[in-house]
C-alpha cells in the first residue's frame, strides 16, 4: 500500500504534460469488442484502470498487447461474454462492455455495478436504453443478463434520468445502436468531449452517426464494423487537476497537450477567481499571484463545470479571500474529500448538496486519507499548498487515473515521495 508524503508550501513553475483521457479510453476499448480484428488504440495513459478493462476483454477470449502508450486489441475471439463480478467490482466503468458485447454476440452477463464512494449510482438509464432497443434483460445472482435474439433493432430513446444526461449510458446504448438494424434517435444523450471521441472512433470502425457533440445522436445500423486505429483525446480532468495546482502554489503552470476548447468552463472560472490562463498553441499557461477570489461553482455535464473537478476546485477555494459556495448537481453526496480538507484546517461547512467555503489565511499538513479518485486528487493539491509534511493515505485511489502524477508534479517544483508501508 503506498502513501505520499507531500511537503508544502511550494510554488509550482514550468512545464508539464497531459496524458491521453481515461475516460475516453475505457469506452473506446469497449468499443473494440464490437469488431473481429485487431484495432490499435493510441495515447492510452498507463492506469490502473486501463489494466482492469484489458483484463476484462482478455478473460472473455481477446488479445491485448499495451506498448508504451499504445494498446492492441484482438477481439477476434470472444468465447465467454461475460463481465465478471471479481473483475468489475474493481472498477465501475467495466459496465460499458454490456452494449457492445449485446451488439456482436447477442447475448452478455455483467456483474452490476456495486457500491460507490461518491454516492448512489445506479445504472437503470443504461438497462432502459438497451431494453429499447429491443434487449431482454433480467437480473440474475448479482448479474445483468440481456440477450437479443435476432438482433438489436433502431428505436427512438430519450436517456435523460434524474441528473441530466448519463455518459457511460450513452456510451453503451450508442454502441449497441451502430450494428441494429434500422435508425436509433439518442435524445439526451451525453455531450461530453469523451463521448464525441467515442463517435469519432466508431466512424472510423464503419459506424453511421450524426448529431455527434450534440444531445441528440443519430446512427443507422450497420452489418459490421472494421478494426481501427485511433489516438484517444488528452485528459481534461488531469490538466484541470493541474491547473488548480498552479493556482493554489501561486505558480505559473505551461499545461502541454491540453485541449482548452474541452474546459471552458474551467478556464472561465479561473479567471473569475483572478487566475490568468492564457491558451498556448499546444495548451496554455496558468499564472497566480495567490490572491484568490471566491467564488461559486455548480457542477453540471459538460459543457457545464465538471463534477470530476469540485473537490480539486473546493482545494483552491480553501485560500480564497472570503466565502464561496460549491454545489455538486451530479452526484449529490461527491464530498468525501470535505473531511479531510477540515482536518488540514480548512473551513468547510456542509449544507444538502451545498458546502460552504470559508477562505483560510493557510492549510496544515495533517495525515489525510485518499477515498475516491478525484478526492485524492483534491487532497493532494492542498497538500501541495499546506504548511508542513501531509500523508496521503490509500494512493492506490489517484494510481486509478492519474499516470506518476508525483513525478510530474516533482518535475515543477513539488516535493511528493512516494513510499510503500
Ligand atoms: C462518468 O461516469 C465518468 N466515468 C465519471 O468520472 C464522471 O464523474 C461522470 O461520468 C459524470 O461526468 C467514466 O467516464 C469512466 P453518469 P458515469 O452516468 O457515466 C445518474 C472519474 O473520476 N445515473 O454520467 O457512470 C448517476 O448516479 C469518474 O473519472 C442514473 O441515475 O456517470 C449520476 O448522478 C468518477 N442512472 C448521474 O446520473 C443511470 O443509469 C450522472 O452519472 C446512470 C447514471
Amino acid at each position: 500500500m503506498d502513501i505520499f508524503k507531500i511537503t508544502g508550501p511550494v510554488r509550482l513553475e514550468g512545464e508539464i504534460t497531459v496524458g491521453g483521457s481515461k475516460n475516453s479510453a475505457l469506452p473506446i476499448i469497449a468499443a473494440s469488442l464490437l469488431t473481429a480484428g485487431k484495432s490499435t488504440l493510441r495515447g492510452i495513459p498507463n492506469l490502473s484502470d486501463i489494466a482492469v478493462m484489458c483484463k476484462l476483454l482478455e478473460d472473455m477470449g481477446c488479445k491485448t498487447v499495451a506498448d508504451n502508450g499504445d494498446i492492441a486489441i484482438d477481439a477476434t475471439t470472444i468465447y465467454k461474454p461475460i463481465g465478471d463480478y471479481e473483475i468489475v467490482r474493481k472498477m465501475r466503468a467495466s459496465i460499458c462492455i454490456l452494449g457492445p458485447l449485446l451488439a456482436r454476440c447477442g447475448k452478455v452477463e455483467v456483474s452490476m455495478p456495486g457500491g460507490c464512494a461518491i454516492g448512489y449510482r445506479p445504472v437503470d438509464i443504461h438497462l432502459r436504453g438497451l431494453q429499447e432497443l429491443g434487449a431482454k434483460i433480467e437480473l440474475r445472482n448479482g448479474y445483468i443478463c440481456a440477450t437479443a435474439n435476432g438482433g438489436l433493432k433502431g428505436a427512438n430513446i430519450f436517456l435523460g434520468g434524474a441528473f441530466g444526461s448519463s455518459v457511460l449510458a450513452t456510451a453503451n446504448v450508442l454502441c449497441a445502436a451502430t450494428l441494429a438494424r434500422g435508425k436509433t434517435v439518442i435524445e439526451y444523450a451525453s455531450c461530453e468531449p469523451e463521448i464525441t471521441d467515442l463517435a469519432n472512433c466508431l466512424v472510423k470502425m464503419g459506424a453511421k452517426i450524426t448529431g455527434i457533440g450534440s444531445p441528440q445522436l443519430i446512427i443507422n445500423g450497420v452489418k459490421e464494423l472494421k478494426p481501427v486505429e485511433h489516438t484517444v483525446i488528452p485528459d481534461r480532468i488531469e490538466a484541470g487537476t493541474f491547473m488548480a495546482a498552479a493556482a493554489i502554489t501561486k505558480g505559473n503552470l505551461k499545461i502541454k497537450n491540453c485541449r482548452t476548447d474541452h474546459l471552458m468552463a474551467v478556464i472561465n472560472k479561473l479567471r473569475s477567481i483572478n487566475i490568468a490562463v492564457e491558451e498556448t498553441q499546444d495548451g496554455c499557461e496558468v499564472c497566480s499571484s495567490g490572491n484568490i477570489e471566491p467564488t461559486d461553482i455548480t457542477t453540471l455535464p459538460y459543457p457545464g463545470f465538471p463534477t470530476d473537478l469540485q473537490a480539486q476546485f473546493m482545494a483552491v477555494l480553501c485560500l480564497a479571500k472570503g466565502n464561496s459556495i460549491i454545489t455538486e448537481k451530479i452526484f449529490p453526496d461527491r464530498f468525501m474529500h470535505v473531511a479531510e480538507l477540515s482536518r488540514m484546517a480548512a473551513n468547510l461547512r456542509k449544507e444538502g448538496p451545498h458546502i460552504i467555503i470559508s477562505g483560510v489565511e493557510k492549510l496544515i499538513a495533517a495525515p489525510v486519507m485518499a477515498s475516491d479518485l478525484r478526492a485524492s486528487a483534491a487532497l493532494v493539491v492542498a497538500a501541495l499548498a499546506a504548511h508542513g509534511e501531509t500523508i496521503v493515505n490509500r494512493v492506490y485511489h489517484i494510481d486509478r487515473g492519474y499516470e506518476k502524477i508525483e513525478e510530474k508534479l516533482n518535475a515543477v517544483g513539488a516535493k511528493i515521495q512516494r513510499q510503500s508501508v
